[in-house]
């Protein structure tokens, strides 16, 4: 971290936004200051007059905010709507032949979905889904790979008023097993497996595993045939996806929701227990959701955009599977992995496809970027306009690559910052107006309170640095943690009182305000622009039978910004040699199998026992020190047993 905080304060170059792009983007100058001043002044209208704008609503709302209970926010809530209309339905009369979804497979095999082959899609499966017994506020798991079944299994749930809770494909059994029983849901749908760089992964058999183990919620399994690997259908319980749609009419008439129906949950990692479901509404997340796509990434009719994410995570919900749609944009969806069958197949994706807009991470460009520049030189990019990135500060390097190797010097380089609880870009440069900084995610969005404050809450001023917060609630911000409005108070607002809406990063904000995020302030490691939680990772370590005692922290690593590195201690005696390795080789697996491979640590040592104080709170600074691989200078006078440190040192 200590090395991203340098880079970040030293960076003085500044990038007006070219010509062509001033000229091009919707939102200019002065529209903008408008919106600031509009939303500086009534904060509430502001926010309400683009509900109306933007969304077709079935029912006006007449309150735009319900505070009442606050900080638990409700927006729009007399009003009602249906998201997946919005997504779809509304575009139909002038867009029904226009491509929604461009779809490219792991070995390059496409598919085209226009607005009404999506619709026809979608209503089909909704028409299954309540013929399988869904019913508004069920909860259905979507656990599949990134393919356009997984958008059309979201917007059919929003179409029936279901709530939809996405877990990452990469999350293994036992992750899923938590997310079912917490949710308690009653449907999972998956496919037999998905193909990634080559391999076929297996996710009915992870369905399977975690059914074993309990998740009596669940009645039905629907699976999409996607690799037709071998897979074990349980009679009753489980049905092909081809098989459950025969049949099934291409109309289906939305449900019309209040606006605050819950539209999903999506379990995210804190500092303190288990996973918690973020739970958005439907009006509010989606007029930010349509909105930013809007104001950040410029869609217009001739756009392709494609964000690379997972609909397993926030991005690709706001940015494949809502957002653009509600926009009635062309997305493209894309299954593979940036390195297959080469390190171009980001860049032949672009080309073959045309894309406009593009939004990735920064670890992928990292990773990208090490194959050097004549790989994308391969390929023609001269199509895109602007580039979009998200998940973790991008580093000044990273930045200018991408700036330069990819957008030709002239794409605005769009540095959004957000979280899974905030549902849509916070702090962002408009495409067409804002000067970039390298590394600085610039301004926050007309209608968003964010400020920075220090220890005691107080607003700091420029050239300083301290909490990121938010002061007024926004649309999409979560409703609340799933069944759980005591840990999101707790979670969110306690620190400050309920003053704020409290982020979990700290920021500094330069001598122009513009707003550099340094990182998180609790125990949680962004890894590839993933957020996990150091106690989850400890307390897998721990349920494992030889495992006593585990802390992990995390290690700066150049191309995934951070990797876990976890210290244990054995009930055994400390392994050396061969032993050793198998061990750290056993954990390591162990980790995935329990969370999954995104969260393995990179690294193990073992210990007779922890660096700990004499009241036992565990030094997690010595640890990251040693992670580094630096010299231990911090005072160590307050450990209980001092020597532990050059053991783990030397291990
Ligand atoms: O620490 C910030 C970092 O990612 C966290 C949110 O993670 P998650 O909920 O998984 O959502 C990721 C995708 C929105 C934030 O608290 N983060 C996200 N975007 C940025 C960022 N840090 C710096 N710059 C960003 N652009």
């Amino acid at each position: 971290m200590s090395n991203n905080i340098e880079s970040i304060l030293t960076e003085t170059r500044v990038f007006e936004p070219s010509d062509a792009i001033k000229q091009q983007a919707a939102i200019k100058a002065d529209k903008l200051d408008a919106m600031y001043a509009k939303a500086e002044q009534d904060h509430v209208g502001f926010w309400a007059d683009l509900a109306k704008e933007k969304l077709s609503w079935h029912k006006p709302f007449t309150k735009a905010l319900d505070d009442s209970k606050a900080p638990l926010y409700r927006w729009f809530t007399d009003g009602e709507l249906n998201v997946s209309y919005n997504c779809i339905d509304r575009h139909l009369d002038t867009k029904s032949d226009k491509l929604a979804i461009i779809f490219e497979g792991d070995k390059g095999d496409v598919h085209h979905y226009t607005y009404q082959e999506l619709h026809d899609e979608v209503c089909r499966f909704a028409n299954t889904l309540k013929t399988q017994g869904i019913k508004q506020g069920d909860r259905v798991i979507i656990y599949m790979p990134m393919i356009p079944q997984a958008v059309i299994a979201m917007q059919a749930c929003a179409r029936v008023g279901a709530i939809h809770s996405v877990v990452f494909g990469g999350f293994s059994a036992e992750a899923l097993k938590d997310r079912v029983e917490n949710a308690a849901a009653k449907l999972i749908i998956t496919t037999d497996g998905g193909l990634r760089g080559g391999k076929a992964i297996p996710l009915k058999g992870a369905v399977d595993q975690a059914l074993a183990k309990g998740c009596d919620s669940v009645k039905k399994v629907i699976v999409y045939q996607r690799t037709k690997q071998e897979v074990v259908m349980q009679d009753g319980r489980d049905i092909w996806w081809h098989e459950a749609e025969a049949g099934m009419s291409n109309y289906h008439d939305p449900v019309m929701l209040p606006a605050d129906h819950p539209l999903f949950l999506l379990y995210t990692s804190g500092s303190t227990g288990t996973p918690k479901g973020v739970q958005h509404g439907s009006g509010g997340y989606l007029l930010n959701a349509m909105l930013t796509n809007e104001w950040m990434f410029d869609l217009n009719d001739k756009d392709v955009f494609w964000c690379t994410a997972d609909v397993g995570w926030i991005t690709g919900h706001s940015y494949v599977a809502y957002g653009p749609l509600a926009m009635g944009a062309t997305i493209v969806m894309f299954e593979g992995v940036p390195t297959y069958p080469d390190a171009g197949r980001f860049w032949q994706v672009c080309q073959d496809h045309g894309v406009t807009v593009f939004y990735t991470a920064p670890t992928a460009i990292r990773a990208l970027m090490k194959f050097g520049k004549d790989i994308p030189a391969q390929y023609d990019l001269s199509k895109l306009r602007i580039l979009g990135t998200v998940g973790e500060p991008i580093n000044p390097e990273a930045w200018m690559w991408y700036h330069e190797v990819i957008g030709r010097g002239e794409c605005p380089i769009i540095d959004t910052w957000w979280q899974t609880e905030t549902g849509a870009h916070m702090i962002a440069p408009f495409p067409g107006v804002t000067p970039l900084k390298p590394g600085s995610c610039t301004r926050p969005l007309p209608g968003i309170d964010a400020i920075v404050v220090d220890e005691e809450g107080h607003e700091i001023g420029n050239n300083s640095g301290g909490y990121l917060v938010v002061r007024k609630p926004w649309p999409s911000m979560l409703q609340t943690v799933w069944g759980d409005d005591q840990r999101y108070i707790d979670t969110y607002f306690a620190k400050f009182n309920n003053q704020y809406y409290v982020v979990g990063d700290s920021a500094h904000k330069d001598a122009d305000g513009y707003i550099w995020i340094l990182g998180r302030i609790d125990d949680v490691l962004n890894v590839s622009g993933h957020r996990l939680g150091t106690m989850e990772i400890e307390s897998a370590l721990v349920a494992h039978p030889k495992v006593a005692e585990a802390a992990v922290v995390g290690k700066p690593h150049d191309v995934k910004g951070e990797s876990v590195f976890a210290f244990v201690v054995l009930n055994t005696d400390l392994p050396a040699g061969a032993e050793r390795d198998a061990m750290v080789n056993e954990l390591r697996n162990w980790v995935a199998q329990e969370i999954g491979p995104i969260a393995k640590p990179d690294d193990i040592r073992f210990g007779t026992n922890l660096p700990k104080t004499r009241s036992g709170k565990i030094m997690r600074r010595l640890l990251r020190t040693i992670a580094k691989g630096e010299e231990i200078t911090q005072d160590t006078s307050t450990l209980e047993d001092p020597s532990i440190l050059k053991q783990l040192q030397q291990a």
